[in-house]
């Protein structure tokens, strides 16, 4: 209903209370010029510090083309190099599969809460070659690599039994084989990044923000600070 729509609602929840960002400040002559130095930089800080419990616990977010619908979840960040931020997961049957398939675009955040920090990295999605999945999958828990092969991921299932029982059945595929290989449709995709910004929270929301911009990944990085 339209005077719904338009009135103030009471809230079920509000204004939760939260905390000063107080501890760290950035400024130009702290920035190195390659973004991926600089967050190289910044993740060994993120990984020494206690409180930061999962550092590389990061929101990868994808779109849909042409609808244009966003989704976002939770995965783990595993590997940098010189081209960008690797993660790993089903590209066969999850959602996120799907978006980067219809839209190569695809954004990675970090927050590290005790820092203060946030980094978001925008991109262009590109599957690493089998070589570099595989290596990834070989360190992997054995149980996880079943798991790899027993789940379809995203799709629906009736029930917890069922999955149990697709479980059952990979556990017993690759019963008495010691390698358990990496399934064709899972591994690792890389963003490779066009913009990469620094946060750091300041008090009174006055935080600093330093962005690195390129065109293209054979441009140069450009430094830009913004405003919080
Ligand atoms: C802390 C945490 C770490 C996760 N790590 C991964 C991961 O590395 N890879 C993955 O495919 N899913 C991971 N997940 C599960 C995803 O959030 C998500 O449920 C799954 O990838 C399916 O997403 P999709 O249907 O949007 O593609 C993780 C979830 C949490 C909470």
């Amino acid at each position: 209903m339209a005077d719904d729509v338009e009135r103030t609602q009471t809230p079920i929840i509000f204004a939760p209370e939260t905390y000063q960002y107080d501890k760290f400040s950035l400024n130009e002559s702290q920035l190195v010029k390659d973004p991926i130095d600089q967050f190289t930089r910044w993740f060994e800080e993120a990984k020494n510090d206690k409180s930061e419990t999962l550092p590389e616990a990061v929101t990868f977010s994808s779109a849909e083309l042409p609808s244009g619908r966003v989704s976002s979840r939770v995965l783990l960040f595993k590997e940098l190099d010189h081209r960008g931020f690797v993660i790993y997961s089903n590209w066969g049957t999850s959602k996120k599969a799907r978006d980067i398939q219809s839209n190569p675009h695809g954004a990675i955040n970090f927050f590290w809460k005790d820092l203060q920090r946030q980094v978001r990295v925008e991109g262009i999605t590109e599957h690493v070659n089998r070589e570099t999945s595989e290596r990834y999958f070989k360190v992997r828990p054995r149980g996880s690599k079943i798991g790899a092969w027993a789940s379809s991921q995203s799709s629906i299932i009736k029930s917890r039994e069922e999955l149990d029982q697709l479980t059952a059945e990979s556990t017993k595929k690759f019963e008495g084989q010691e390698d358990v290989p990496c399934p064709n449709y899972w591994g690792g995709v890389r963003v490779v990044p066009l913009e990469i910004e620094f946060w750091q929270g300041r008090p009174s929301r006055l935080h600093d923000r330093f962005t690195y911009k390129r065109k293209s990944e054979h441009d140069n990085w450009e430094i830009f600070r913004l405003a919080p």
